[in-house]
């Protein structure tokens, strides 16, 4: 018998542009993957409710989402990537998982800590969003979880939920560990908050050139460093952080050596950082151009992603509603 491969399961909010965090984080990663494990990639649209947002704007910025994953490159012959809402099991083992999450362990959640803080007044979907997480991991008897470091708190909760459950109506999920990579936590354009959506601090994935060039030059560097003669200290510069994740080694090499002995300015040094950006990712631009042309193709991909993952949710929903005593005898 052949065994089936071990299934990733991650997720990424409509909520903005794609950022460089998000691509060094888990996309590049999610890419990478497809070939060892059975991959679901989802567009969690459900989750991006619950932080204000316009109706309207919504659905382009799923299509744009799905565009960016997709030029990216993941191929939607050897994943499955779908839109959350699509899969309406997500939602229903969220109301079951909330039967054994405590809701101390929600309240101290830094995420939600964060945006309450952020946004003022709280709604309910907020607090109870991780639980959703733990929904779309679990629905799918995910193995790993390719996700940035700001993810691992929801991913211990996630194991905890699955514990509790298992615990309760016998064992059946297992308990999902994270995959991170070595841009795991990517700094902001102000060099001290983790570039994100929300803070308005993010180097947009998907940018023209002339846009990462002006993005870019607005990026804190080292504070001792005032003048161009002074010699800088690019172990404590987030563009030269930024260098080493994108930049040919040479290049990085070149950049420290001329920064430690004011052979360059940090504007220069920017603008070679955009520069190898700019060439990094072309090809991912190029591609979201010809998607964009074609939305029909991209809708269609969503669809049928939705029906294999449906599909699969269905399976373990069946077994869930039988072991915690719901619905008609089987
Ligand atoms: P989201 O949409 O904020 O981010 C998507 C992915 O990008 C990673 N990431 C980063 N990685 C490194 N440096 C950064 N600055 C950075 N910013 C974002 C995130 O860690 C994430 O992997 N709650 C999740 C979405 C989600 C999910 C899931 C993830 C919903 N259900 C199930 C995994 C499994 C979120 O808001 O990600």
């Amino acid at each position: 018998m052949t065994q089936r491969k071990p299934r990733i399961l991650s997720g990424i909010q409509p909520s903005g542009a794609l950022h460089l965090g998000n691509y060094l984080g888990a996309v590049q990663n999610w890419v990478r993957l497809v070939d060892d494990y059975d991959c679901f990639y989802c567009v969690v649209d459900l989750h991006a409710v619950t932080i204000p947002y316009e109706p309207a704007e919504l659905r382009e910025r799923i299509f744009e989402l799905a565009v960016g994953l997709l030029a990216s490159g993941l191929d939607p012959d050897r994943c499955t990537l779908f839109v959350q809402s699509e899969v309406p099991q997500h939602a229903e083992l969220q109301w079951l998982l909330g039967a054994v999450t405590p809701l101390g362990e929600l309240q101290r959640m830094t995420q939600f800590k964060d945006k309450s803080d952020q946004w003022g007044s709280v709604n309910a979907g907020l607090l109870t969003y991780p639980i959703l997480q733990a929904a779309d991991i679990l629905l799918y008897h995910a193995d790993r979880v390719p996700v940035g470091a700001d993810q691992q708190q929801h991913l211990e909760l996630t194991r905890e939920v699955a514990r509790r459950w298992n615990g309760r109506f016998g064992e059946y999920f297992p308990e999902p560990r994270p995959l991170l990579t070595r841009g795991a936590r990517i700094l902001g354009l102000d060099g001290v908050a983790k570039m994100s959506k929300s803070k308005g601090n993010y180097i947009p994935l998907l940018a023209e050139p002339d846009a990462l060039k002006s993005v870019v030059r607005t990026a804190v560097t080292d504070p001792a460093r005032v003048r161009k003669d002074d010699p800088g200290n690019p172990h404590v510069c987030n563009v030269f952080d930024l260098h080493g994740h994108v930049s040919p080694i040479e290049d990085r090499d070149d950049v420290e050596i001329l920064c430690q002995t004011a052979g360059i300015g940090c504007v220069q040094c920017k603008d070679r950082l955009s520069g190898n950006l700019a060439e990094l990712l072309a090809p991912i631009r190029e591609r979201a151009a010809e998607l964009r042309a074609h939305p029909d193709r991209v809708w269609r991909i969503l669809g049928d992603g939705a029906v294999h993952a449906r599909r699969v949710a269905d399976e373990t929903m069946v077994e869930v509603r039988a072991r915690m005593g719901l619905g008609p005898p089987a």
